[in-house]
């Protein structure tokens, strides 16, 4: 059987593929979506082997460094970036979870000083799975499921 895409191949650029359906919006978010020019398509709900749905993203013409695009281990952990140049895939990475975090997620601590001003929060990453990081201003911990996202 013909085996058709639900979101067309593209030409160069990446391939942001085994995203959790719920971190759709806020991946698009995390790597500034909204703000690029070039050709972006997506697709949310997808049958997935390993995961039963999935959302996945292609942009056009940008390549992402490491440290950008593992901003989004935050949301989709086992995100597969693929580099496409002339149509073919010519890079396979996984995502990794930074050791510091700068912004995207509020201190979880009320009285932190990054709830008060105009303060860009930052976090030292302790544990990955299921994340706890350390606020660098009042060293309380933010866990995974008290994430806030700015
Ligand atoms: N892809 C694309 N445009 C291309 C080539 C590939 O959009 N010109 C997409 C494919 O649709 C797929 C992803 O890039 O979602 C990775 O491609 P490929 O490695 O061929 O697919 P799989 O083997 O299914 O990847 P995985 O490692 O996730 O199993
Ligand atoms: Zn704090």
């Amino acid at each position: 059987m013909e085996k058709l895409l639900k979101v067309s191949a593209i030409k160069d650029g990446t391939v942001i593929d085994h995203i959790p359906t719920k971190a759709l919006f806020k991946v698009m978010k995390i790597l500034r979506l909204e703000d690029c020019r070039q050709m972006v398509t997506f697709g949310n709900n997808l049958d997935s082997k390993a995961m039963g749905t999935k959302a996945i993203i292609k942009i056009a013409n940008r390549f992402f460094a490491d440290e950008e695009v593992n901003k989004i281990a935050l949301v989709a952990p086992h995100a597969k970036l693929n580099t496409i140049r002339d149509y073919e895939v010519v890079e396979k990475k996984v995502v990794e979870t930074p050791k510091e975090i700068r912004g995207i997620v509020r201190c979880f601590n009320p009285k932190c000083i990054t709830n008060a001003e105009k303060i860009t929060t930052r976090f030292e990453v302790l544990s990955d799975k299921p994340i706890a990081m350390k606020c660098f201003y009042c060293e309380k911990i933010t866990i995974e499921n008290e994430m806030v996202f700015f």
